[in-house]
């Protein structure tokens, strides 16, 4: 397809996106953030995960996609679990699949050969690679009694969300609407602070649901869990609790471009913890990604490879993004949990 083909047919579905929205707002009179976002993210063919034009492009950076020195520092990790008791691994969000195949071409040299399954809300995902990663496997649900380390990459951010705002110390909901010239707007409404606590579950209520689901699934069974992902532990209503990502300039209008960027949420860990005291796992580390990278002793790997210096300095350079606080260091936080398992 030619760059003015494709450049013209990504208008073309912003524009059908647009439409589509403003239908469901004229028949319901608004939409819940929530419900926004999950159409402009995940709509059949045309949302932005679901988008053949957007998926590939790099339009997005995660640690995963920005070099393997990501890669290279979980294998070592998951290396010491896989190599003690488990043979499986469970991603969730896996994307394109490429952290999953880096990872098992890092563990082939431990002479690890674990199986690996991938859970992956996008159908258009879904369907490709499947011929060039032949030893990862599509699954539509958590394999039963499924015993292994589950790992999450930057998914939660991109679970749909509701928004409260507080301003002079008022709390308000918000939706959205469309105005005379038929552009979104939110529309505030007051929260009366006796039912505060009810919005504020209810704003994180797909995410509440999703890890709900996998650790209810899972509660039985050894497992490791990983999730990676920025955010902190209190941010319940900040004014801008969320982000969008336009070919990498990051901004606060989740309006603009329909299906051409990504919306992406600041995740509040604290709901993640409220959930762990229910099922009773244990958490092995809460850190920033920085301190979690460093522990695991990356610079040491990195010398044992013998690259050439620039080699070298690339990778350095590569892990100063993910690592270095102004960059991915600091906001990006390392769970990890542990069910049934004793590490020591
Ligand atoms: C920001 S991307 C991260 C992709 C990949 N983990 C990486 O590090 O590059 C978020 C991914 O999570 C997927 N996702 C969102 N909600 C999901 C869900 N409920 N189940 C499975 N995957 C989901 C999206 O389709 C998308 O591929």
């Amino acid at each position: 397809m030619l760059f003015k083909d494709k450049y013209n047919l990504k208008f073309k579905y912003s524009k059908l996106l647009k439409y589509i929205l403003i239908q469901k707002i004229k028949k319901k009179k608004y939409l819940k953030f929530s419900e926004f976002i999950n159409i402009i993210l995940y709509k059949k063919k045309i949302g932005y995960y679901n988008n053949f034009l957007f998926y590939n492009k790099k339009d997005y950076l995660t640690s995963s996609q920005i070099s393997n020195i990501f890669t290279i520092s979980l294998a070592n990790f998951f290396f010491f679990f896989l190599k003690k008791e488990f043979c499986k691994i469970l991603e969730f969000g896996g994307g394109n699949g490429k952290f999953a195949f880096n990872i098992l071409k890092e563990l082939k040299k431990f002479n690890l050969f674990p199986k690996y399954y991938i859970i992956e809300k996008s159908r258009y995902l879904k369907n490709i690679k499947k011929k060039k990663y032949k030893n990862i496997k599509w699954i539509k649900k958590i394999p039963k009694n499924f015993s292994g380390i589950i790992f999450l990459n930057e998914v939660l951010d991109s679970i749909p969300f509701d928004l409260i705002i507080k301003n002079n110390n008022n709390y308000y909901n918000s939706n959205i609407i469309i105005n005379n010239e038929l552009n979104f707007v939110f529309k505030n409404k007051k929260i009366n602070k006796k039912y505060l606590s009810f919005f504020i579950k209810n704003r994180y209520y797909n995410l509440y649901k999703f890890i709900n689901n996998i650790f209810l699934n899972i509660k039985n069974n050894k497992n490791i869990i990983i999730i990676i992902d920025y955010g902190n532990l209190n941010n319940f209503y900040i004014k801008n609790n969320f982000m969008c990502f336009y070919k990498h300039f990051s901004h606060g209008n989740p309006f603009s471009f329909p299906g051409l960027q990504d919306i992406t949420n600041f995740v509040n860990f604290k709901f993640i913890l409220k959930l762990i005291v229910k099922y009773k796992f244990k958490i092995l580390n809460f850190s920033n990604q920085e301190n979690f990278i460093l522990n695991i002793g990356i610079l040491d790997f990195l010398k044992k490879k013998k690259y050439n210096k620039i080699k070298y300095f690339n990778k350095i350079n590569f892990l100063k993004k993910i690592i270095l606080p102004y960059e991915m260091g600091e906001i990006f936080k390392v769970l990890i949990l542990g069910n049934k398992i004793n590490i020591y």
